[in-house]
């Protein structure tokens, strides 16, 4: 079916641009201090348990939306009925995008700042309450806020270049960059002395630490680190050709995901017992306690700017994706051109974050940096969730479901079959206990 919808160009196009949303921040900066709180092992373990048993179904859920619709949210809630009745869910989607922008770019900006610090040697013979000290006055001012808006017009560009030549060529390139990056610190990793207390730290399960409040952070970090609830893949897919594996690709996120985030693990654990620092930091771990590490090892600074380019590639592929969710949505129901979306999108995108970074500072008690957090990870993103698997597993007419997941690529029958009973069953209770129980 040819819709005259624009396509990505390639099948590597597309795994690049999907896990390149879905490698970002949650991987390499959010996972290590939630499992270093978490207890490390038992957190891996549920972690991964959520990411296959609920995860990729979910994400084949936005698939199928996406690619049957050719449309991104929440245009996608009206597949095959012309009611409305659905559309809040997308439009759910298109406020936790700007609420993730707002907080997402504010981090993704102290990455450029690092990295500059970084060349510089700006860390180097510094205390950690230098460095302490030097972090909390960072964020709090307005260099953090000319960052953030410097990343925001990197983002800007990309999407200006569309999907092809914009977020596909960028994630061709900066990809498989962010692959030998994380391949060069495993190596270095392997030869720390910590490096058999970090591992053991990270694949050792003490079921002890298995609390319910443990279990309920591995599941909402699941769902942030696959970009799932808020019709990133709803969009994405969009873009997809009939000829696109779902399933497959699904399948090939949820690894490649999960192994970036053990990598990650990898490389912070061992340094972090190395130099004798505790893996349960909290969100200051990679800012804060990895400057000094670096401080400490032979090449540091070299080590270091790679680190903090490695994360800033995240950032960027993840928010180009955030970003494209907005930009459909302008485009396709409001019916401006892509350009005039992305700079609607990036101005009102400057006031939010600025007054997100602020947050840190003049504007503490506005709590808004948080605030956007709580909401987009906490509520908008697993009510998005349950959305769109009730919308497929109950609205959604099982032949279309079947034709793009089974028919279109011949993945079996069976497979289907427990797919669409997870997204229609499975998942939605397990996110409405997980929801509720977060809540309270
Ligand atoms: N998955 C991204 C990360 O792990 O950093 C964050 C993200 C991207 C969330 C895109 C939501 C989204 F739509």
């Amino acid at each position: 079916m040819s819709t005259g919808r624009i396509e990505f160009s390639s099948k590597f196009g597309i795994i690049a641009a999907t896990v390149g949303s879905a490698v970002g921040l949650g991987n390499i900066w959010r996972f290590p201090y939630e499992a270093g709180t978490h207890g490390g092992g038992a957190f891996l373990i549920c972690y991964i348990f959520f990411v296959f048993l609920i995860g990729v179904p979910t994400i084949c859920a936005e698939f199928t939306m996406g690619r049957a619709g050719r449309i991104g949210i929440p245009g996608a809630y009206r597949l095959g009925h012309s009611s409305r009745k659905w559309d809040f869910i997308g439009y759910g989607g298109i406020l936790a995008a700007f609420l993730i922008l707002g907080f997402y770019a504010v981090v993704a900006g102290w990455t450029f700042e690092y990295i500059l610090e970084s060349v510089t040697g700006a860390f180097r013979d510094t205390t950690s309450e230098i460095r302490h000290a030097h972090f909390e006055d960072f964020i709090s001012g307005w260099r953090a806020v000319c960052w953030t808006i410097l990343f925001l017009l990197v983002n800007a560009a990309v999407s200006l270049g569309g999907v092809q030549k914009g977020i596909e060529r960028v994630s061709n390139i900066l990809m498989p960059l962010l692959f030998i990056i994380l391949i060069a610190f495993c190596i270095n990793s392997l030869f720390m002395p910590g490096f058999g207390d970090g591992v053991s730290f990270l694949f050792h399960p003490d079921f002890s630490k298995l609390t319910p409040d443990v279990i309920l952070s591995a599941l909402g970090q699941a769902f942030f680190s696959l970009s799932l609830g808020m019709g990133c893949l709803i969009t994405y897919a969009s873009y997809f050709s009939d000829n696109t594996p779902l399933v497959k690709t699904a399948g090939q996120i949820a690894i490649l995901d999960t192994l970036v985030a053990i990598l990650a693990g990898i490389i912070i654990f061992p340094a972090v017992f190395s130099f004798g620092m505790s893996p349960a930091e909290g969100p200051t771990l990679v800012f804060e306690v990895l400057p000094g590490i670096f401080n400490q090892m032979p090449g540091g600074s070299i080590w270091s700017t790679l680190f903090f380019i490695l994360l800033a590639v995240a950032s960027l592929t993840s928010i180009i994706s955030v970003s494209e969710i907005v930009v459909a949505f302008l485009s396709d129901e409001i019916k401006i051109s892509r350009t005039t979306a992305t700079w609607v999108l990036t101005a009102v995108t400057i006031v939010t974050s600025t007054l997100c970074s602020l947050s840190f500072g003049p504007l503490k008690s506005t709590n808004l940096f948080n605030i956007f957090d709580y909401v987009s990870s906490n509520i908008l993103m697993p009510l998005g969730g349950i959305g769109v698997c009730l919308f497929v597993g109950w609205k959604m007419k099982i032949e279309d479901a079947i034709g793009e997941l089974h028919q279109k690529t011949g993945v079996p029958m069976w497979l289907v079959k427990i797919i669409l009973l997870i997204i229609k069953y499975v998942a939605p209770i397990c996110i409405l206990t997980v929801f509720l129980a977060g809540l309270l």
